[in-house]
């Protein structure tokens, strides 16, 4: 990178290693904000004290399964306005990316800020076009040496100001949630991220723009990494049309027998084989699990690294590997769907949402993701 260097860690064993160092000595959130520049175009607010992120793994995740059933009514309500089926059930869409961004900004913020908020265009928009500002930000940032980043950055303002509009557009429902706290009116008390945020903000003394900065910050991770693999599960759906079938009959022998649950998502092999596929043929990144050394680290092969270094873990040339995918440029979808049933007991690193050093979309350790929004997919082959 043009301002700093970025050692590539590669091979399962370093990776496993890079796993295991402890967050003082290599820290994702130091990495993150270099690399995002968040220091700089939101304020060290986002890196020192991060606080939505455990209310998305804890309180979001917790209660997906109690919002899943209004989530898939918004969702199908999503699909049905935005990608409408008529007659023959063909439709011509000329710019998929917009449309698909804004069906997982949609169905996303359905959990993120409840209804009707998640169906506000404006704020759709500014919530999606916050990633695009970051990247801007960061490419103009990038030409600076560090003490002078944060002169520019008071006059490259693109996604403080995306922030500053998106809360006027939040203002009263952040007011009335605040509302619902201060009064502890748990009765009227919504379980979405806009909630859980608000409480904790609130303990914390951090103010109205705190609250919309969280959400905003929960927008970015969310919306493109989500949107950008479904996408490219369509393209991969579109070239390879005769897997439809198969995954068609499973979603329908599935959802035919258990209905729209979380626990039949879990049951449709062939769907999660061929996201898993898609995904790793076509990840967003190059590199995962970025991190910043604190303090020097030495590998097990020797190579010692000074503090202050970005490390990343090689994940495009781990998923092209043929030790571990063997015949890696074929995409051959039902790769882990032969394991999981060849298999005698369930093989948990071959779900598309889980993690292992072979396979790094999401991350490794402690900081790693899940996507649970694989149900697009689903959906969209349960249409007729
Ligand atoms: C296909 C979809 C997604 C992909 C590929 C993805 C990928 C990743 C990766 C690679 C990381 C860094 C992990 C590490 O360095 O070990 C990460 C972190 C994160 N992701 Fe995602 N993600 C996805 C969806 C989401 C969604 C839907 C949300 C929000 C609901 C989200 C929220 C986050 C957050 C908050 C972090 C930071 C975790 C931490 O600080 O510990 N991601 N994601």
């Amino acid at each position: 990178m043009p301002d700093q260097w970025m050692v590539i860690v590669t091979g399962p064993r370093l990776i496993e290693e890079l796993r295991r160092f402890p967050d003082d000595t290599s820290s994702f959130y130091d990495a993150a904000s270099d690399l995002f520049e968040l220091d700089t175009s939101f304020g060290p607010d986002l890196k020192e004290d991060p606080f939505h992120v455990a209310l998305l793994r804890g309180q979001l995740t917790r209660n997906l399964g109690n919002m899943f059933p209004n989530m898939m009514n918004e969702m199908k309500q999503t699909f049905d306005d935005l990608l409408p089926v008529h007659g023959d059930g063909w439709i011509r869409t000329p710019l998929l990316v917009p449309v698909i961004q804004k069906l997982v900004a949609r169905v996303s913020n359905y959990a993120f800020v409840g209804y009707p908020m998640c169906r506000h265009d404006k704020y759709l928009e500014l919530a999606i076009k916050h990633s695009d500002h970051i990247a801007w930000t960061r490419k103009l940032l990038i030409m600076f040496p560090r003490p002078l980043k944060y002169l520019v950055a008071r006059f490259a303002r693109r996604t403080r100001n995306n922030v500053l509009e998106g809360q006027k557009i939040l203002l009263p429902l952040i007011q009335e949630r605040i509302r619902i706290v201060k009064n502890n009116d748990k009765d009227n008390a919504p379980q979405d991220v806009l909630q859980y945020i608000t409480e904790a903000a609130l303990s914390k003394n951090k103010g109205i723009e705190g609250i919309s900065r969280s959400i905003f910050a929960t927008n970015w991770a969310a919306i493109h990494t989500s949107s950008s693999t479904f996408v490219y599960a369509l393209l991969d759906l579109a070239a390879h049309p005769d897997y439809a079938s198969e995954m068609r009959e499973e979603v329908e022998r599935v959802i035919g027998e258990e209905g729209w649950t979380k626990d039949a998502m879990t049951k449709l092999w062939k769907v999660d084989s061929f996201m898993r596929e898609s995904l790793r043929l076509n990840g967003m990144s190059a590199v995962s699990m970025f991190r910043k050394t604190r303090k020097p680290v030495v590998f097990s092969n020797g190579v010692r690294i000074p503090a202050g270094t970005i490390l990343v873990a090689a994940a495009r040339d781990t998923h092209m590997d043929e030790e571990y995918y063997p015949d890696p440029h074929t995409f051959d979808p039902w790769r882990s769907y032969r394991k999981r049933v060849n298999s005698e007991r369930e093989v948990e690193g071959e779900l598309y949402s889980s993690y292992s050093p072979t396979h790094l979309h999401f991350g490794l350790g402690k900081h790693a993701w899940y996507d649970p929004h694989v149900n697009y997919l689903r959906k969209i082959l349960s249409r007729k």
